[in-house]
């Protein structure tokens, strides 16, 4: 994916869970380019959601890409599940994965696209040599676990860095981020050189999401 096409992922933890299907066709309707899916195990962090069954689900309400982000231990046990619920990338919490080339692999194997999540205290460095080997990076903008919380403002010297590493070396890698994005601070998340932009709150919060969608467009 090369740079200036900038994706808008709505987080569906922020949705009406009642009506999810209704939900995530709406955000569709909206304008959204890819559906985010937040997984949580209650151990990785504090937080349990939900699992492959929801993101079958999901899948059978919108054509979209299904951003799938897992926020679990031990990852690679479910890595095949979630690719044939639906899921278009998978992304794995580095601090997760103590074989991060080997889960990076799998993923590919399974048939996803792979992307590597940083959490805040993670430095760029620990992606660093597995950049040629991944579809997708996501710098968490919050620490992961719970939505409508508040954009890190030193993550963008990271943001910064890893799309200097991208660029230099050609690599066709999405940068991605996650948390506290609203119209106040994707303006510069974008200019630090992020591209594809989750946000839950901002979107399933608002009373209308084509607005919701189209404002955030605006602020880039
Ligand atoms: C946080 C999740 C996010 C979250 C974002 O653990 O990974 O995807 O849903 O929510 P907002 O946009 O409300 O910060
Ligand atoms: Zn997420």
């Amino acid at each position: 994916m090369s740079r200036g096409q900038a994706r808008i992922a709505p987080s569906i933890l922020a949705a009406d869970f009642t009506r999810l299907g209704d939900e995530v066709e709406a955000v569709e309707r909206a304008g959204a380019d890819w559906i985010h899916v937040d997984v949580m195990d209650g151990r990785f962090v504090p937080n349990l959601t939900l699992g492959p069954v929801i993101v079958e689900a999901v899948r059978r309400s919108t054509r979209l890409p299904l951003d799938v982000h897992l926020m679990i231990e031990q990852p690679e046990r479910y890595i095949e599940e979630f690719v044939r619920a639906g899921a278009s990338s998978v992304g794995v919490q580095v601090e997760a994965c103590p074989h991060l080339h080997r889960t990076i692999g799998q993923i590919h194997e399974a048939g996803a696209r792979a992307c590597v999540v940083l959490n805040p205290a993670t430095p760029a460095s620990a992606v660093e040599v597995v950049l040629p080997d991944v579809d997708q990076v996501l710098v968490m903008t919050v620490n992961p676990g719970f939505g409508g919380q508040k954009f890190i403002e030193s993550m963008l010297p990271k943001i910064e860095l890893l799309r200097r590493w991208i660029d230099q070396q050609g690599l066709d890698v999405a940068l991605e981020v996650d948390g506290g994005i609203a119209v106040e601070t994707i303006g510069r998340a974008a200019a630090a050189g992020a591209e594809v932009f989750v946000a839950g709150t901002a979107i399933f919060g608002a009373p209308d999401y084509a607005e919701a969608i189209a404002a955030l467009r605006r602020a880039l």
